[in-house]
């Protein structure tokens, strides 16, 4: 079907090659962007930025016990996305405070467990002992007292910047 023989509009044959045109461009971009995404973004990611995760309504942490919460982290390594089981405990203060530290012993990284009776945290692996006022080291072969997070509250809830931090050394180093 040719509507204009005369140079001017535009043929069935052009109008179909400009919507192939059109479309092919269209699907590259569609492809493209998340390509590109996946090659730039972990190249870009900012080392020990950590990942900001909710622990849950405040008002399940008391005043009397911290509270062990269990959490699972994204770990980018290059290309390749993982989740891994993670550990913090929670000790709640007065007005809305919290204290929120990375349950890993600072020693090898075994995870510290609450003795009720001491009201110390305790480590099983090689006796790391820490206090429960602020999480330093008591006892024990840990460089360095537990690793407190930073957190914020948001809709009620507690949220986490989990991150993982160099074991075995004195400063306290995010990986
Ligand atoms: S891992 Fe905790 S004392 Fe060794």
């Amino acid at each position: 079907m040719k509507q204009n023989t005369s140079g001017q509009g535009v043929t069935r044959r052009h109008f179909l090659g400009y919507v192939t045109a059109a479309l092919g461009a269209f699907v590259a971009t569609v492809v493209a962007v998340p390509v590109v995404g996946a090659f730039v973004s972990p190249a870009l990611k900012k080392k020990g930025s950590g990942q900001w995760i909710s622990l849950g309504a405040i008002d399940k942490f008391t005043r009397k016990e911290p509270k062990m919460v269990g959490i699972t982290v994204v770990k980018q390594d290059g290309w390749v996305e993982a989740r891994q089981p993670r550990v913090v405990w929670v000790v709640a203060e007065d007005n809305n405070k919290f204290r929120v530290y990375n349950a890993q012993c600072t020693h090898l990284g075994c995870v510290a467990d609450w003795d009720p009776q001491d009201r110390t945290w305790k480590s099983p692996c090689h006796g790391g002992v820490f206090a429960f006022e602020d999480g330093r080291v008591l006892a024990g072969p840990p460089p360095r007292g537990l690793d407190s997070l930073e957190y914020k509250i948001e809709g009620g809830e507690l949220v986490v910047n989990y991150q993982d931090f160099r074991l075995g050394i004195e400063e306290k180093t995010a990986l």
